[in-house]
């Protein structure tokens, strides 16, 4: 009987330029960015836990140190909480790091593309299967999506891609695949072209940010030419453990935030913020009495008003 094997790692490429959100990532990772009062990269570390995964692998480049510091002790900030009986504060605080995790780090020297960045985490994966987590991708499923995922890859010990289906104007921002038909959730992909026209692509099936890889992507990885800009890509990559082994699409069930883009991050800081405990029930409040003339409850105030004249 074939062995069957567990995820135990994951790779966070954190070592992005982070263009799109400058000046706020200028000398921080955008991976930072608070969605209401969590920085991306956590909820991503999160949805690898809830997936069984306790080795967190970090890809990091210029200004890596607040991801470092952050699933760290924070010994000073832990002692004055716990002097001032703030135990909920310090309960939060300990609950990143719930102790049964590792973390590693390892430097991507130049932001040569994600092919390279995840190659940069090979000697940590070793020859093992691993998930990669692209953190500015926010995902909110339930289950978690990466969970949804591995319990395919119990099933099917081959290489799965989060995809969504993505409207047809915009598939060049995805990688796009083509399938054979669905069995068991799972489409087994033809192939893969990165970011094509709306007139080229073979699908709107769009990659989404969550990889479950086996290790034979690193030799593909490595073997690919360097491609636009010197950049590496994973998608390379994939496209050539396609012609070796099957490799797997699966359309989750759950929302995507792109929040490496303004636009996406705030739909996820607005639909969060809604639905967080805290301070949902007043933030839903203060939307709702904002007057910026589209508002439903206006909206719908006015057809009233229309209906009885
Ligand atoms: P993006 O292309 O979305 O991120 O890469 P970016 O380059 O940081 O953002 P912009 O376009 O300049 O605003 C997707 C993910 O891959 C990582 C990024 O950190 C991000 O999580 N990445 C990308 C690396 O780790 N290294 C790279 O060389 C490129």
């Amino acid at each position: 009987m074939k062995k069957v094997t567990t995820l135990k790692k994951a790779v966070f490429p954190v070592a992005g330029l982070g263009t799109r959100f400058l000046p706020a990532t200028k000398a921080q990772p955008k991976e930072m960015l608070p969605v209401v009062d969590k920085p991306l990269i956590q909820y991503a570390v999160e949805e690898a836990y809830a997936a069984g995964i306790r080795h967190m692998i970090f890809v990091t480049g210029r200004n890596k140190r607040a991801i470092e510091d952050h699933f760290d002790t924070a010994y000073e900030l832990e002692t004055e909480l716990e002097a001032a009986k703030k135990h909920h504060l310090l309960e939060l605080v300990r609950s990143m790091n719930p102790g049964d995790m590792d973390f590693s780090y390892v430097r991507q020297p130049r932001s040569l593309g994600l092919g390279h960045a995840v190659l940069c985490a090979e000697h940590l994966v070793g020859d093992e299967p691993f998930a990669v987590l692209l953190a500015d991708d926010l995902m909110v499923g339930k289950p978690p999506v990466l969970a949804q995922m591995a319990a395919k890859f119990e099933q099917i010990q081959h290489s799965i891609l989060a995809v969504q289906e993505v409207p047809i104007e915009q598939t060049r921002r995805y990688g796009i695949v083509a399938t054979e038909a669905a069995v068991d959730g799972l489409m087994k992909i033809k192939k893969m072209v990165e970011k094509p026209a709306p007139e080229v692509a073979p699908s709107r099936m769009g990659v989404a940010g969550r990889y479950i890889l086996t290790p034979a992507v690193f030799r593909h990885i490595r073997n690919q030419p360097t491609g636009v800009g010197g950049e590496i890509q994973l998608t390379d990559g994939i496209a050539g453990l396609m012609a070796e082994e099957g490799v797997y699409a699966y359309q989750y069930t759950g929302k995507r935030y792109d929040c490496g883009s303004k636009e996406g991050f705030l739909e996820a800081t607005v639909e969060l913020a809604l639905q967080h405990s805290e301070v949902g029930a007043y933030f839903r409040n203060y939307l709702e009495n904002l007057q910026i003339g589209w508002s439903g409850r206006e909206r719908r105030k006015q057809n009233l008003v229309a209906l009885s004249d």
